[in-house]
């Protein structure tokens, strides 16, 4: 857990990327190595950021500015900007209000929060905040398990279930060899079987996994991970309502492409079909902005949730948050785009 001494000013932060170092200050050596660290090399989550850094944007000039929207649909409803909390496991390891700062937050800014499956909260208390909610899902070996943690969330009120489809095996992190997680006993995965055997990862997970879950919610089904435009073409074909492109903030297989690489193939594959959503490396309304206009409805963030976490919990939260929609704000005006639909390829020079 962090040490929570003295309140940090959030007023003093100025850009998201300067929360990481009073995380680092703050945090236990290996909570802040489980965040910070990535798959094998680091290179994918290296990549993500060079991937962001690369695109450049050509702005638009003297158009009136003065009204903009950064309103975005997603799944049919309105969120205040086209950024969603990506779900992150046990984050009551950076504050002791973990989920429930995270998810008031979000709830105050308008955004969509994605809740782990691997959470420290329950998703009922996650929703009784009044968050807008989707519940991601690793499926486990034991399908009961996972028909029960269905009924919970379509019961707490969540809005979608998002399947994790990255997580087939275990990648090596480096980081968390040298310092393993530490998880205090008052920190629990409060949505994970009770017999520690049924909670590993089920290897066999596979389309007729996903067809299951259609067959047992009424849930709008994401698929979380995909990076193949040719597993994007079958996600369309399993009549799923929207895909996360995502390498896991490159905490899974190290040497993939990023969400930025392949979002033109994956949404050429989908033709419009289904929503489609990236992440790794966001960490600016630029880089929001320009995730945009590479195609995507919206983006997530993962790592930063943590970093304002561990500074000041919910307050660090909101200013995190706060940083990215206002930058978004910005970064509208100046390239000249007064609602989010016309954010498009238009915008992006590729060196
Ligand atoms: C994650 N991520 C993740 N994804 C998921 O589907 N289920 C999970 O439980 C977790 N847990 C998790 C823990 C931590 C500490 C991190 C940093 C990330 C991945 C997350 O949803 C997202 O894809 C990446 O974090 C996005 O990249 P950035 O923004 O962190 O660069």
């Amino acid at each position: 857990m962090s040490d929570h001494g003295d309140a940090i000013d959030v007023g003093r932060i100025h850009h998201v990327d300067e929360f990481e170092a009073f995380a680092e200050q703050r945090l236990p050596a290996a909570t802040y190595g489980y965040v910070a660290g990535g798959a094998g090399s680091e290179g994918t989550v290296r990549h993500n950021r060079a991937s962001l850094d690369r695109l450049r944007l050509v702005p638009r000039v003297l158009r009136d500015m003065t009204e903009i929207s950064t309103a975005a649909t997603v799944l049919g409803s309105k969120i205040s900007h086209p950024l969603i909390v990506a779900p992150s496991a046990v984050q009551r390891l950076a504050h002791p209000d973990g989920e429930l700062a995270t998810a008031r937050a979000a709830r105050d800014a308008g955004l969509l929060m994605i809740l782990s499956m691997n959470a420290s909260t329950t998703v009922e208390d996650v929703c009784a905040t009044g968050v807008r909610c989707w519940m991601q899902l690793y499926f486990s070996l034991d399908l009961d398990h996972m028909g029960s943690i269905v009924a919970r969330a379509e019961a707490a009120g969540v809005e979608a279930l998002c399947v994790t489809v990255d997580h087939a095996g275990m990648p090596t992190r480096v980081r968390e060899l040298h310092r393993p997680l530490e998880i205090p006993p008052e920190v629990t995965f409060v949505h994970l079987p009770v017999d520690p055997a049924k909670r590993g990862v089920n290897r066999a997970l596979n389309w007729e996994h996903i067809d299951w879950l259609a067959a047992h919610t009424d849930l709008p089904i994401i698929l979380k991970g995909v990076l193949h435009p040719a597993d994007a073409a079958l996600a369309v074909e399993h009549g799923v309502s929207g895909i996360i492109v995502s390498n896991h903030g490159g905490r899974q297989l190290d040497g993939t492409v990023s969400a930025y690489d392949v979002l033109p193939a994956v949404l050429d594959a989908v033709g419009g079909r289904l929503e489609v959503f990236a992440d790794g490396g966001i960490r600016s309304g630029t880089d929001l902005l320009k995730t945009l206009a590479l195609g995507a409805r919206a983006g997530l963030v993962g790592r930063p949730v943590w970093w304002a976490l561990a500074a000041a919990g919910e307050a660090g939260v909101a200013r995190m948050l706060g940083l990215v929609t206002e930058d978004f704000v910005a970064a509208m005006r100046l390239c000249g785009v007064v609602d989010t639909s016309r954010i498009g390829p238009d915008l992006l020079w590729r060196d």
